[in-house]
């Protein structure tokens, strides 16, 4: 086949000069990243496997906020229960503490069951372990207690009407969740490097508000000693200038303090990582982040889920997992583009097609052909299945339309049919 000389990629390479390419400097700024570390040496991590240095500055050797030597005499946000304070805290220094978030014993209960879970996938070997944590994903399959954290079930959490609003408020009503999963620092561990938790948009900076809010559960004390996160109070808002880049130089990271069911909620854009765990003893917490519904999530909730929760789960949860689709989003074979992608909406109901795949399997819509329809049958399609009961729309005047539009066609077998 001979295509046009111009469309040769030696012609394409000889007419991409990068200078001219527009958002090409741009997109391989390395932004927020270039700037904060040429402006702050201090917060590159360590080397995979290297001794951590102390004394020597680096970002993780810190402590608590009290004890700052920058930090002290500053107005940091401290836990309370107290929801205009918290919304000035998160607005202002991109994190806030809500005080008893958890009960004494919805935290006793969520911890003891993460703790068993945790070493369970650790004996069979399948635990998820980097240098800084063990991860232990998907946890809405592994207690009734993540569920209604997913929910803010004042059952599983006492503040999760509160939680609720501050998402609502910072990210718009309609936001998914990223992923919820428990981050176990053991000892020994190295420091995570710090990191904002919406760099998946990089190098895309949102000025105006975050499209990430994470929401961790601490579910013991925690402090300098065994791992209390490392915070830089403020950084959320970039601080640079057109010489320096977005970020410019930084103060130094604090580690939390908190008492256990506190919940620290924080802004996608703050700068954060795991501390290290002094101690002998994990430490556990659990990160919950919500996103702008048009993100792609971190957990694939749609193929994550266990049967037996998405059967069990409600309209508000499914719509939170993602599985409400829109005209703009997760379309399953057309399913969904009439779906408002709000909770309960059956026109894009996606747990309806989960189910079809957990109950005898998916038949999908393939080549079709005037010529071969009556060997097809279409109630076999699982899609016809799915549009039946769950497309309003899809009524018997809809129907009639549609094969009114055929009966427009003109007829293979009329030899006048193609003038
Ligand atoms: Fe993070």
């Amino acid at each position: 086949m001979t295509v046009p000389h111009e469309f040769t990629p030696s012609s394409i390479a000889d007419a991409s000069d990068d200078e001219t390419i527009p958002y090409a400097a741009f997109l391989g700024s390395g932004e927020p990243y270039a700037s904060i570390f040429v402006n702050n040496m201090w917060l590159l991590p360590p080397k995979a496997g290297a001794e951590l240095e102390w004394g020597a500055g680096w970002y993780y050797d810190t402590t608590v906020a009290r004890k700052h030597e920058y930090w002290r005499d500053i107005d940091l946000p401290t836990a309370t229960k107290d929801l205009r304070q918290l919304r000035r805290d998160l607005h202002e220094w991109g994190f806030c503490l809500i005080e008893d978030g958890l009960s004494a014993e919805q935290c006793a209960r969520i911890r003891d069951r993460v703790e068993d879970q945790a070493a369970a996938e650790r004996a069979l070997g399948i635990a998820y372990m980097v240098e800084s944590q063990q991860h232990v994903w998907s946890l809405i399959n592994k207690g009734s207690d993540f569920v209604g954290l997913l929910e803010h079930d004042p059952a599983a959490v006492q503040a999760g009407p509160m939680i609720e609003r501050l998402l609502d408020e910072t990210l718009g009503k309609g936001w998914n969740h990223f992923s919820l999963l428990a981050n176990i620092s053991y000892p020994g561990c190295h420091p995570q490097p710090m990191h904002q938790d919406q760099t998946w948009i990089a190098p895309i900076h949102t000025h105006e508000a975050p499209v990430l809010v994470n929401s961790m559960y601490v579910l013991q004390d925690v402090d300098e000693h065994n791992g209390g996160t490392l915070l830089v109070p403020g950084s959320h808002r970039a601080n640079g200038t057109a010489e320096t880049g977005l970020y410019g130089p930084l103060p130094r990271p604090i580690n939390l303090e908190a008492r256990a069911g506190t919940v620290l909620m924080f802004d996608g854009r703050m700068l954060h990582g795991g501390a290290v765990n002094h101690t002998d003893r994990f430490r556990y917490v659990l990160t919950n982040s919500c996103v702008k519904p048009w993100a792609r999530q971190q957990e694939n909730f749609l193929l994550g889920t266990r049967p037996e929760v998405l059967e069990a789960a409600s309209p508000k949860l499914l719509s939170r997992l993602g599985l409400q689709a829109s005209i703009a989003s997760s379309l399953v074979e057309g399913f969904g583009y009439r779906g408002t992608g709000r909770a309960g909406d059956t026109n894009g109901h996606l747990a309806a097609i989960r189910h079809e795949y957990d109950h005898g399997g998916y038949r999908h819509v393939g080549e079709l052909s005037m010529q071969e329809l009556d060997a097809l049958d279409v109630d076999a399609l699982s899609l016809a299945k799915v549009q039946r009961e769950f497309e309003e729309h899809r009524d018997q005047a809809a129907l009639e339309t549609m094969m009114a539009l055929n009966d427009l066609l003109p007829s293979r077998s009329d030899p006048t049919s193609d003038v």
